[in-house]
């Protein structure tokens, strides 16, 4: 059994083997492919006569897309690009991870893929750096786990209420201040308990070349969020001219805006001020310093979750509501997204903003919504309708920082653009899918891996496989192979019973029994960590 993830399409297993000395790798790849040697860590030859892996350009391929065939003199490889080749060595590279190897020597059975191609082009993993700083180091783990399992766009998201994680030269205070809180809240939104432990850090310009380069040679591509209006209190805290009240605040160690206000705490001002034009300033300011750093087509502005009652209540907010000739606040908000596109546009980006966007109804149709929310969204398929595009990231399905029992293997498996009433017409405006792994209760790797590990898995063959191909039950055996590859590459992951098994009363008792509640974020891996004693 071939036990690949994602399945390739057009898999014919064949008799006989391809023994391959893994201390002495004979590669040869076509000048198009020139640089992918450096990836592998091999050597390749100049000549193909003598190599036993020959990478070889077909123009007949589509784009990321690749042949390869096993057999028992060579293994050859055809793709029309750089991504085709990698992805077709990812597949060979996860074979060899589950083989056996005997003094360096690794026995392949003879297979032949054929044109193996993704189902989508959008195949996204995010990251919320904001809540927890990770760090290089795990970044570019979570870089190598996308390769293998050919995943293609990274989402950084690097800005949000609780920490300010990119360096800006011209607002030095954004790192300063705004990348560092004194504790953060414990488990869920609605918890008092408080870690008072100082949390801190940033990416230098240096450190995200230097990101941005790994993830390339990987074949992925990096979209920065800077997320505006709201989501905005780390930067209010380093400048508190950006808000409609300038008062002075601290970067918030509370995760979300509902627990603060519940408990009166008003001047937590969590948008910018969208009727000064020196906020406007800011935002072109930084968005001229963060478009530099990432060479993809691609910019998220975020636009999530803004509340109105600030712009409400600012007569400068207000007098931009009448120039204008807006009826409300969340035009206002409209209008503001348009800005943000015509200025991304310029720059030759196209611009990406959480599905509340479209709240406006006169979003630009060139603006792609990266569709997240739990309730229905109508103005989805509507934008669709106008020709618009979208990403998909529900929140049951490709919210990996909740909870298995909630975001479940099987949901993100089983998932199709029809599970969120994408109509059958606009299915041509899907860009792809995209999975979150929102911070707020993650902070450290392990965890991190944790919450992704078996869901990611699912992701790939979302993201890769055409519905025909798919199986749940067989993927599931397949899955367990690859756990040799997690233990040879460091990747964490939860026992079955917490992740696949989704026994939400087994759990609860469990976690009753230890003294806390199934309703935390971390209980499913606090669990897991416990019965590992
Ligand atoms: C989001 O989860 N607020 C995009
Ligand atoms: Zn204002």
């Amino acid at each position: 059994m071939i036990n690949l993830i994602p399945m390739p399409e057009n898999l014919k297993e064949k008799k006989g083997f391809f023994t391959l000395d893994l201390e002495n790798v004979k590669a040869f790849a076509s000048k198009e492919f020139a640089g992918l040697e450096k990836i592998l860590g091999i050597k390749t030859l100049n000549s193909e006569d003598e190599a036993v892996i020959k990478i070889k350009f077909c123009a007949e391929e589509k784009a990321e897309a690749y042949s390869l065939e096993i057999e028992e003199e060579e293994i050859e490889i055809e793709a029309s690009d750089r991504s085709g080749a990698f992805y077709a060595l990812q597949s060979l590279r996860q074979l060899i991870l589950m083989s056996e190897i005997k003094e360096d020597k690794v026995r392949l059975s003879c297979l032949e893929i054929k044109h193996d191609s993704p189902a989508y082009g959008w195949r996204g993993l995010q990251l919320d750096e904001s809540r927890h700083f990770f760090g290089k180091e795990t970044v570019k783990k979570l870089l190598d786990f996308m390769a293998l399992y050919k995943l293609n766009r990274f989402h950084w998201h690097l800005t949000d209420d609780q920490g300010w994680r990119i360096e800006i030269e011209k607002y030095p205070l954004l790192t300063e201040i705004g990348s560092k809180r004194t504790g953060s809240q414990l488990h869920h939104w609605n918890c008092m308990e408080m870690d008072m432990t100082a949390h801190e850090g940033f990416y230098s310009k240096e450190d995200i070349r230097e990101i941005v380069e790994y993830a390339k040679e990987r074949c992925i591509e990096i979209v920065p969020e800077i997320d505006f209006p709201a989501h905005s209190a780390a930067a209010i805290a380093s400048y508190n001219s950006l808000a409609c009240r300038e008062i002075p605040c601290e970067v918030f160690n509370f995760f979300g805006g509902i627990f603060p206000h519940k408990q009166g705490m008003k001047n937590w001002n969590r948008t910018l001020c969208l009727g000064k034009d020196e906020v406007l300033q800011f935002v072109f300011d930084v968005i001229d310093e963060v478009v530099e750093l990432f060479p993809f087509g691609y910019f998220h502005v975020g636009g999530d979750e803004a509340p109105t009652y600030e712009w409400k209540g600012c007569p400068k907010c207000q007098e931009r509501i009448k120039k204008e000739g807006l009826r409300n606040e969340v035009e206002l908000q409209g209008w503001f997204t348009n800005r943000l596109n015509e200025y991304l546009r310029k720059k030759g980006k196209t611009m990406i903003g959480w599905n509340e966007v479209l709240a406006a109804k006169n979003i630009d149709t060139d603006v792609v919504a990266q569709y997240w929310t739990p309730q229905k969204d109508n103005n989805v398929n509507a934008h669709l309708d106008k020709g618009g595009r979208v990403i998909l990231s529900n929140h049951k399905y490709f919210y990996f920082d909740m909870l298995y029992t909630y975001c479940t293997v099987k949901g993100t498996y089983n998932y199709s653009p029809k599970t969120v009433r994408i109509a059958e017409k606009n299915k041509k405006g899907v860009l792809g899918v995209e999975a979150e792994l929102w911070s707020e209760w993650i902070d450290e790797e392990n965890e991190l891996f944790f919450k992704l590990w078996h869901r990611g898995l699912a992701l790939s063959e979302t993201a890769w496989c055409k519905p025909s191909q798919k199986n749940y039950g067989e993927f599931r055996k397949r899955l367990q192979q690859h756990k040799k590859i997690a233990d040879a590459s460091g990747f964490y992951y939860g026992d079955d019973t917490f992740t696949l098994k989704p026994n939400g009363i087994k759990k609860t008792v469990l976690a009753k029994k230890n003294g806390f509640s199934i309703k935390d974020f971390d209980s499913e891996y606090r669990l897991n960590e416990i019965m590992k004693k």
